[in-house]
């Protein structure tokens, strides 16, 4: 009996159907990027390579993609990368998974660095850094730029520092490992974060990509999600020159309760910036 063909086509149709049935919201899509990973080619490689059978490693490797992803592992770990500001990061369990929403955050301060008054050489603080995909879009954009990027977690930081030397710019960026500010690294024209803010009891809601597999005290905000905020808020002043801007990414209805603290700290001009969304996304403020 001839065997049977297990072609690019036929691979994916398989898998689109097994992931739909398995619930996953995007069958083809994850299909064909997992598969494109596998064999090396990008998705336009895959339509011109339709009827070419698998060889049975690749199908070994393809069905362990399979399975790791049914068990609901995120892509992103699976391929061992993500892609943000459209460079590539590396990144595993030991770090979250940067969200495209963050990318705002960087435009966000892109827009104020363009301000003449801030002075130069352009100091910027990132408290938690994660895998150093703001440091690192930010110190590419900004070729004057020098970065602090601070992590509790050693294991984020030495993502973050390969992903820096990878991009080049790991000269111009020094991660310090600690408890959000870096002593004696001040002052800095702006200090940036995209904190954990979700509600601890909200973290077991999650989709089981996100509680299962990403680093909880990444997304742990505390009780009520504002723990960092109002850390971060207090600790600012103290770290920036006069005129320089704090920039927080929030979550979803958080930015009520995160202009009442900044504004309990002292800061006055807070503005907030929505994402495409809609969603009140990004909040900034300046030091008087
Ligand atoms: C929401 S993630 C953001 C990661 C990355 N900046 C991004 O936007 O994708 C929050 C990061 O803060 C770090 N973190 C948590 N507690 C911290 C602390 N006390 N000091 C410094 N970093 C902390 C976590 O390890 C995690 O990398």
């Amino acid at each position: 009996m001839a065997q049977e063909r297990w072609t690019v086509l036929k691979v994916l149709k398989w898998t689109t159907e097994h992931f739909q049935e398995k619930g996953m919201e995007n069958p083809r899509l994850e299909a064909e990027v997992l598969l494109a990973h596998l064999l090396g080619v990008d998705r336009v490689g895959l339509y011109l390579n339709y009827d070419k059978p698998l060889k049975e490693e690749e199908r070994k490797a393809y069905r362990e993609m399979i399975q790791r992803r049914t068990a609901r592992e995120p892509v992103a770990y699976i391929l061992g990368y993500k892609e943000f500001w459209s460079l590539r990061f590396k990144v595993g369990p030991e770090c979250l998974i940067p969200r495209p929403e963050t990318e705002h955050l960087v435009e966000e301060t892109l827009r104020l660095a363009a301000q003449e008054h801030l002075s130069l050489p352009l100091r910027i603080l990132e408290i938690g850094t994660g895998c150093g995909a703001m440091a690192v879009a930010l110190a590419k954009e900004l070729k004057e730029a020098h970065i602090v990027a601070t992590d509790i977690s050693p294991h984020a930081l030495s993502l973050a520092k390969e992903n820096a030397q990878a991009h080049g710019v790991g000269e111009r960026i020094k991660f310090v490992q600690g408890d959000l500010f870096p002593p004696g690294e001040a002052p800095f024209c702006l200090i940036i974060s995209n904190p954990p803010y979700i509600i601890t009891e909200d973290l077991f809601q999650l989709a089981p990509e996100v509680k299962d597999y990403e680093p909880l005290d990444a997304l742990d905000g505390g009780g009520n999600g504002l723990r960092f905020f109002r850390e971060i808020a207090q600790g600012s002043s103290g770290y920036l020159i006069k005129g320089g801007w704090l920039l927080l990414e929030m979550g979803e209805g958080q930015a009520p309760k995160v202009t009442n603290i900044l504004e309990e700290v002292g800061f006055t001009h807070i503005e907030l910036v929505p994402d495409y969304a809609g969603v009140k996304r990004v909040i900034r403020t300046q030091r008087e």
